[in-house]
């Protein structure tokens, strides 16, 4: 069920720790060695600050704002940029959803169906950008 309210307040009982992202992306590198690699060359500090408002945009763009962030980012993670292959949107998701597990008290599996819910709409139009 998309529910943008519940998932915006879920992102505010756990965004705001730096713990929450060094975890995310410990989940995420955890996942493939392919996805390893993309991030070797990466400050990590300033790539847990963008990743931080780039996963409100999506909330965001779910609550009703335009979807101008959403196709910044798939453009910038098409094939003739960042080459983001659309196969690790998976992983991503599921390592957000780890961290949330892990960090909201309130967490539980209708919210965990409203989060990936409520973000698919954003992630498919980002993949659907991979190869223009
Ligand atoms: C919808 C989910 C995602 C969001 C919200 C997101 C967000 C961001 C943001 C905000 C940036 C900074 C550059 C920019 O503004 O485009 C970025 C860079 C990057 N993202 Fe993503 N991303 C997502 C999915 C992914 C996935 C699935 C991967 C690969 C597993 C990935 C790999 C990267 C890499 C490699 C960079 C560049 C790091 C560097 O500068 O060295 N992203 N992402």
């Amino acid at each position: 069920m998309i529910n943008a309210d519940a998932v915006f307040q879920s992102y505010g009982r756990s965004c705001d720790k730096p713990v929450f992202f060094e975890d995310f992306y410990s989940n995420l590198l955890n996942k493939s060695p392919e996805v390893r690699a993309m991030f070797t060359n990466t400050n990590m500090e300033s790539q847990r600050a963008l990743v931080r408002g780039g996963v409100l945009w999506l909330i965001m763009h779910a609550r009703g704002m335009p979807d101008t962030k959403i196709r910044m980012l798939g453009e910038s993670h098409s094939k003739k940029k960042m080459n983001i292959n659309p196969m690790y949107y998976g992983m991503w998701m599921d390592a957000l959803i780890e961290t949330l597990y892990k960090h909201d008290p309130d967490f539980s599996k209708e919210l965990e169906e409203c989060w990936r819910d409520t973000l698919r709409p954003s992630i498919d139009k980002i993949t659907s950008m991979y190869s223009d």
